[in-house]
Order: structure tokens, then C-alpha cells, then sequence
């Protein structure tokens, strides 16, 4: 059966009219499922987020009231990566300050000294987090002769290091010995601010942040302070700690990529997403057992 799916956002009048009826919400990481919220929803039975990521949810409140939280991880690990993968480059390489260069008519031809970036190809890539998509973003780091080095809160089994060639460091070292950093971490009360002004004073000099996790694991202000005045060199961001927001201090720098949230947006990635959270209320709905439920 084809599904349409039209996205109505919980703080809406068209969420407001039916909230005392609902028994599923499919959510996306805009809407903040909280106590308020849930007190508006007696029926409730189950939210599923159309994300991997599910820190817009309270899930203790919802497993309290026996609400069933679901997710969507697998479908969008390679998506995301891609989207990661392609930051860490275009910042490495200046892609878009090339852009707008050549935009506002500023090429006035070859130079041996235009736009010089970052190397790339056998560079150290640091991972914070080796789960789906940080072994998605390894692999690709791979295919560029990167020594991957990752700090995560268990180590991989050996066979999954040997297969990536990553080695798992403490996460100050990994600051300190990578030359680019990539996130790929939940948002938890242990991870925000995990990039903090000590931190980034101790990457090395023209290093390159890349965020596609979730903003407030990164310190904006202190980031901001990190590109301009060293020791980063870039940094591509596609989360941000208070999204739609962008800390000015970001929009006033070259040397940072702003994307509006995009890691997972290809097209099947997105369907994959949409039929994967309906599957989970469909199951809980049926009294089945949904595939991806979430703890708090
Ligand atoms: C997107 O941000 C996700 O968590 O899937």
C-alpha cells in the first residue's frame, strides 16, 4: 500500500486538533516530543521517529507512560557518510569559498597560491563514535589511504578494526593526533560540548572538523574562536546547536561549510526512513513487535 505522508509538525493546529485521539506519531528531529506534549496524547502508544538520532524525545517519559519509542537506523548509514565524507573534502579542498570566489567574479585566473587547503589522501582521520556511520565514514577513509583512528565507549572487536584499519584511542589523544575529526556520536548528556575550547586548542594546526551528528556536541562559540584565530584550519557542519539558528560568529567565517541538516537526504535513503518508521507503527499498532524500539 502507498503511504502519503504530509508533515504537520507537533506545535501545529492540524496536530492540535487530532493530539487527544492519536495513538501514533511519526516524528522528525523538529518536533520535541515531551511531558507536554504527551499530556496533550492520552492515547498514545507509540512515537516513531523518522532519525537515528532521537534526543528531540523524552524516551524515559514515554517508556514511563508505556509508549513505545522507534528509530530508523541502517537505512541512512551509507547516505550519511556520503554527506560526511563529501563535507570533509570540500572543506579540505575549499570547494565552496572557490564557489563563491568565482561567483562574485573574484577568479581572475590560475595561481600557484589560490585556495590551498588541506591534504586529504593519507591524512589521519579521527571518528568519534564507530558505530553504523562512523564504520560507514572508515571504509570511505579507506579508499583515500587514511590511517583511522577512533574513540568510542567499547572498543570494536578485533576483526572489525582490522577490516577498517582503525585503532581506538582516548578521545583527548584522538584530538590531539588527528588531522581530520569527524562526529559521529549521539547527542547525551556525556557528549555535549564534547568539542570544547580545550579540545580544539590541542588539534594540530590546519586540522578540519567535520559535524554531521548533532550540533551541541560542538561548542560553537569556542569553534568559531578555534578557526579564526587557530589551530583549524575548516570545519563543514550540517547539525547546529540550536537549529534553524547559526551562530553568527559561524556565518561570519569563509573557512566553515554550512549544511542545513541534510546527512541523510537522498531520495531512497529518505523513502527507506518513511517505510521503516510506518512498519514500527504498523507493528505496535497490530500488537506486533516493532524492529528498532529505543531505551532511555
Ligand atoms: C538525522 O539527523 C538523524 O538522526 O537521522
Amino acid at each position: 500500500m502507498e503511504v502519503g505522508l504530509e508533515h504537520v509538525g507537533v506545535r501545529g493546529e492540524a496536530f492540535a486538533r487530532g493530539a487527544s485521539s492519536f495513538e501514533a506519531i511519526v516524528s522528525v528531529v523538529t518536533d520535541r516530543i515531551d511531558t507536554a506534549l504527551m499530556a496533550r496524547t492520552p492515547r498514545l502508544r507509540i512515537v516513531a521517529n523518522v532519525a537515528v538520532g532521537y534526543d528531540n524525545i523524552d524516551v524515559a517519559g514515554c517508556t514511563a507512560r508505556g509508549i513505545v519509542v522507534t528509530n530508523t537506523p541502517g537505512v541512512l548509514t551509507e547516505a550519511t557518510a556520503d554527506l560526511a565524507f563529501s563535507l570533509l573534502l570540500a572543506a579540505a579542498r575549499r570547494v565552496a569559498e572557490g564557489d563563491r570566489l568565482v561567483r562574485r567574479g573574484g577568479f581572475a585566473g590560475w595561481t600557484p597560491s589560490l585556495l590551498l587547503g588541506s591534504r586529504v589522501h593519507g591524512s589521519t582521520l579521527g571518528l568519534v563514535g564507530l558505530g553504523r556511520i562512523g564504520q560507514a565514514m572508515a571504509r570511505r577513509a579507506r579508499g583515500f589511504g587514511m590511517p583511522v583512528l577512533y574513540a568510542a565507549r567499547s572498543r570494536a572487536s578485533p576483526d572489525v578494526e582490522r577490516a577498517l584499519g582503525a585503532t581506538q584511542v582516548a578521545l583527548d589523544e584522538l584530538f590531539l593526533q588527528a588531522d581530520f575529526v569527524s562526529l559521529h556520536c549521539p547527542l547525551t548528556p556525556e557528549t555535549r560540548h564534547l568539542v570544547n575550547a580545550p579540545r580544539l586548542a590541542r588539534m594540530r594546526p590546519g586540522t578540519v572538523l567535520v559535524n554531521t551528528a548533532r550540533g551541541a556536541c560542538v561548542d560553537e562559540a569556542a569553534l568559531a574562536i578555534a578557526l579564526r584565530d587557530g589551530p583549524l584550519a575548516a570545519a563543514a557542519l550540517d547539525v547546529f546547536e540550536d537549529e534553524p539558528r547559526v551562530h553568527p560568529d559561524l556565518l561570519a567565517l569563509d573557512s566553515v561549510i554550512l549544511a542545513p541538516h541534510i546527512g541523510s537526504a537522498d531520495h531512497p535513503t529518505r523513502a527507506a526512513m518513511a517505510a521503516l518508521a510506518i512498519d514500527s507503527v504498523r507493528a505496535v499498532l497490530g500488537a506486533g513487535q516493532p524492529l528498532h524500539p529505543v531505551k532511555g
